[in-house]
């Protein structure tokens, strides 16, 4: 029970990783806030951990609506007295080449990917800055690190999390806050599924040939799955991770290390 009376919020958590992360953290004894735009999907989420024995509560929010999320807070404080945790999971995929990629979608890609992270940090940190004492983990992506093909809003978005993760992490450590990143590589969900697919029917490919070929290029020759980023998330929730801030740590089966 690592973090027994600790409470995390993990936005986009009605779904994919976020959930699996709310999963993973529950079982070590956290309250989880569960918070999506999807409310039916957060409130089954916050129910399947309330059924495992945990204590969880749904929130429907827009991470990109600042009154959202500053109700999000309240409510957090409200139903379990403090924030410890906040996970910013929360995001969008936009898999549309530069030629064709439109203002609206290019706009929800950042909004939600990079504005959320900011509005929903903090929010959450002027709540810990008073305990002093939080974590903020942040979810980008291998698309943080490396280009991939017709995701320019999507790569953007997440490379500028890479550089706010590090930024806040130089100006909240005064207030005994660290904040870090994942980087997850390619993780069974349904933005994978999505991907996948557009990127196959670009290609010509069917879904299984394009999902062997990168296989074949994963030294550990499986795709993720929400629960390996899960571990990653609770090993940084923990005291464990102490004296590490401003980090990113790549969850991808060695993908990224690996040229062929
Ligand atoms: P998903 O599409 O399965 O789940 C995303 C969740 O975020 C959904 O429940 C959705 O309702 C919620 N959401 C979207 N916009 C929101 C908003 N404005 N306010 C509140 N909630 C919102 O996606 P997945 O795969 O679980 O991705 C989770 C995070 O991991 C994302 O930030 C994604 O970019 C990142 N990621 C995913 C990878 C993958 O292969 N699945 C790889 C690398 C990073």
């Amino acid at each position: 029970m690592i973090l027994k009376d600790q409470t995390v919020i993990i936005t986009g958590a009605a779904r994919g990783i976020g959930k699996g992360i709310a999963l993973t953290l529950a079982r070590e004894g956290a309250a989880i806030v569960v918070a999506d735009r999807n409310a039916e999907g957060a409130e089954h989420t916050a129910g399947e951990i309330r059924a495992a024995g945990g204590a969880a509560k749904g929130v429907a929010v827009d991470v990109t609506n600042r009154d959202d999320v500053h109700r999000l807070m309240q409510t957090a404080v409200a139903e379990f007295g403090r924030v410890d945790v906040l996970v910013n999971n929360a995001g969008v995929v936009s898999n549309t080449p530069i030629l064709d990629l439109s203002e609206p979608e290019w706009d929800l890609t950042l909004a939600v990917n990079l504005k959320g992270v900011f509005l929903c940090s903090q929010s959450a940190a002027r709540i810990m800055a008073a305990r002093r004492s939080g974590r903020i983990i942040n979810i980008s992506s291998l698309s943080g690190k490396v280009g991939a093909p017709g995701q320019a809003a999507y790569c953007a978005s997440k490379h500028a999390v890479l550089g706010l993760t590090k930024v806040m992490a130089i100006d909240l450590a005064p207030y005994g806050i660290n904040v870090n990143a994942i980087c997850p590589g390619n993780t069974e969900t349904e933005m994978m599924r999505f991907v996948f697919t557009k990127r196959a029917e670009s290609r010509g490919q069917s879904f299984d040939e394009l999902a062997e070929g990168i296989l074949a290029k994963t030294p550990l020759g499986r795709f993720g799955k929400p629960e390996d980023v899960g571990q990653v998330a609770l090993f940084l929730a923990s005291p464990a991770s102490a004296y590490m801030t401003g980090q990113s740590i790549d969850v991808d089966g060695g993908r990224s290390i690996n040229l062929s």
